[in-house]
């Protein structure tokens, strides 16, 4: 069908949830939050009252788990057992304690596995922070997405500010560490895929990176 996969990757804040959803409205594909199935099941654990560090009862309650990523009005609706969860997962109550549950390799595997499932058929623009390296080694084009941390921190404040006292430090400090976690962790840390192409976007504008990430995926094949 002549469609390709894209994969985006890198820290934080970097504006990959906002340039793949615009590449794949440019080009007709299917968008990919990885973040948010992490964010989902992150969300669900907490609920049960089950923390990262339980890993055997993480994997027991995730095991017949359904996490779904629906095309909705504003962008991807996330549904968890049918349960829309949307919003809830942007919370900093799931933000600050995601990366802990995404260390559990059991965890990673299944979502792993679905990921795959869903790029199948190609043409997929998927954003995370392991898409290059492990979930999609072989996806055509691979970006990797950086810009200043504080610049990072400055785009998540807009997007979180309706968010009750919520402040820019509090946020600064939310995507250093987690930064810091995704980056130590042991199993598919966050590193730039060594096919990726480097895109630092602290000063170019969605629209900007957008149409860069479309001419490569055009110019390939
Ligand atoms: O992309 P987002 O910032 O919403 O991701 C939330 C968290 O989910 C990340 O900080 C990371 O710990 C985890 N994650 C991951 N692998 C992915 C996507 C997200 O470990 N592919």
């Amino acid at each position: 069908n002549g469609k390709i996969n894209i994969a985006i990757d890198g820290p934080a804040g970097a504006g990959k949830s906002t340039i793949a959803r615009m590449v794949a409205s440019m080009l007709s594909y299917v968008y990919v939050d990885t973040g948010a199935m992490y964010r989902a099941a992150t969300w669900y654990l907490q609920n049960l009252g089950i923390g990262p560090e339980e890993v055997d009862k993480v994997l027991h309650s995730v095991q017949n788990l359904g996490i779904e990523l629906m095309p909705g009005e504003d962008g991807q609706k996330v549904l968890v057992d049918g349960q829309d969860v949307t919003a809830e997962i942007r919370s900093l109550t799931v933000s600050s304690q995601v990366s802990r549950y995404a260390q559990i390799e059991g965890l990673r595997n299944w979502l792993v596995s679905l990921q795959r499932q869903m790029a199948l058929r190609k043409g997929v623009v998927m954003d995370g922070r392991d898409i290059g390296t492990t979930v999609l080694p072989d996806a055509e084009v691979k970006v990797f997405m950086t810009a200043t941390v504080e610049e990072r921190a400055r785009r998540r404040f807009k997007e979180m500010q309706d968010q009750q006292g919520i402040t820019l430090e509090m946020i600064a400090r939310d995507i250093a560490e987690r930064d810091r976690l995704d980056q130590e962790r042991e199993v598919s840390p966050l590193r730039q895929a060594e096919d990726a192409i480097l895109l630092d976007t602290t000063h170019l504008t969605p629209r900007e990176v957008a149409e860069r990430i479309v001419s490569f995926s055009q110019s390939y094949g």
